[in-house]
């Protein structure tokens, strides 16, 4: 992120924490609970939102490599991530056009394919979509291929994520939508290596997404981890359209007010935590040489959610084996508190596999036992 930018966040931050104050609305609103409970509202946020909006599917760096491939469902919506040989990403629905059957398998999830071979009659896509090949094509009489490859979504990398539209024909201009909020982010965020990723469940939505919304929960939710070293409600809020930043503020703000400001370095020093808010439901934290990205999704009835979570890195010159030791506080505890939620409600839940990548937490419901050399990059997950 920008220097100025930092600088003017940690101005503003150091500002509140002086004043025991927080960036304020002009009024307050209330929000009526059917916002939560109704299914028809829930049901229109899933038809006019998440299918018809540009949402994060993954980060840039899950599709590192040419011939990669995802394949995941959101929102009921199959689909089929790929990086072509020109270093392209492309979107599709995950459906042969014969007849509907998925032609990239959801339990492999991801890996390496130039081509998908439909298991159900075999006919043969290429990663671009277009169909090769039709068994026994001479009984089908003349079919215009052209017609017949795979339903194309629309897909932009930006930001070292990649954005889709789940509904074919929908375009929209992804640069007018992410607006200002493109501004926070720098170039190495587009030049980050891939750490791992995990799905956990949770409630509705709204109710995932505006727990990140605020550090008035601090104090209490998490007095024992994250308010040792953060400040309970004081955070900085700036929007962007639809889409908005939450800065949080660290213990530490104090310390920068004896030094000039040419020297801060608010977050490389943990005194400043921004977390930017993709609407409808993608969150993401930036921290000195990582980046966590949290892609929310509605589940199948109002009161369920899942949250795909997914960690990039900058790239260890001289390792190819990380460890969280080598992470920022900051960074390290909020992976750790992650991880922990995730092995304490699903512990035996399967970690994706993943050609080179693995995040293998173990386990084990201790903080403490968390491992932190449990981050690895030495091999195929088995
Ligand atoms: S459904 Fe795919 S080949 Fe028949
Ligand atoms: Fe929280």
């Amino acid at each position: 992120m920008d220097q100025a930018i930092q600088n003017q966040l940690a101005q503003r931050l150091l500002d509140y924490a002086k004043r025991k104050t927080t960036a304020m609305a002009s009024d307050v609103l209330e929000v009526p609970v059917d916002s939560y409970l109704d299914r028809d509202v829930w049901q229109a946020e899933v038809e006019k939102l998440f299918k018809r909006l540009p949402i994060v599917a993954c980060l840039s760096s899950e599709l590192a490599e040419f011939g990669t491939y995802i394949a995941q469902t959101i929102v009921g919506v199959p689909l089929l991530l790929t990086r072509d040989a020109d270093g392209t990403v492309n979107a599709f629905l995950n459906v042969c056009a014969h007849r509907g059957a998925q032609v990239a398998s959801e339990t492999l999830c991801a890996g390496k394919a130039g081509r998908f071979t439909c298991p159900y009659h075999a006919w043969t896509f290429d990663n671009k979509g277009k169909l090769l090949g039709i068994p026994d094509s001479e009984l089908f009489g003349t079919v215009d291929r052209a017609a017949h490859g795979l339903t194309r979504l629309q897909a932009d990398e930006r930001l070292g994520m990649v954005f889709v539209v789940l509904t074919p024909g929908v375009a929209i201009d992804i640069d007018e939508y992410l607006g200002g909020i493109s501004g926070f982010f720098g170039k190495e965020c587009e030049d980050l290596d891939f750490v791992g990723t995990r799905t956990v469940k949770g409630g509705h939505w709204k109710i995932v997404v505006d727990g990140h919304l605020e550090s008035y929960h601090f104090s209490t939710l998490h007095r024992n981890s994250i308010a040792p070293f953060m400040m309970s409600n004081c955070s900085a809020s700036d929007q962007f359209g639809p889409h908005n930043v939450i800065t949080f503020c660290a213990r530490s703000i104090d310390s920068l007010a004896s030094v000039p400001e040419e020297e801060w370095r608010p977050i490389d020093h943990d005194h400043i935590q921004p977390q930017f808010h993709f609407f409808p439901g993608t969150l993401v934290t930036l921290f000195r040489d990582a980046m966590l990205v949290q892609m929310v999704r509605p589940g199948s009835t109002p009161g369920e959610s899942t949250n795909r979570i997914a960690v990039a890195r900058a790239q260890h010159p001289t390792s190819t084996r990380r460890s969280c030791t080598r992470l920022p506080t900051l960074w390290r505890r909020k992976i750790m508190r992650l991880a922990t939620i995730s092995c304490k409600a699903w512990p035996r839940e399967r970690t994706r596999r993943w050609s080179s990548v693995r995040m293998s937490f173990r386990p084990i419901i201790s903080t403490k036992a968390l491992i932190v050399s449990s981050w690895r990059t030495d091999g195929p997950s088995r």
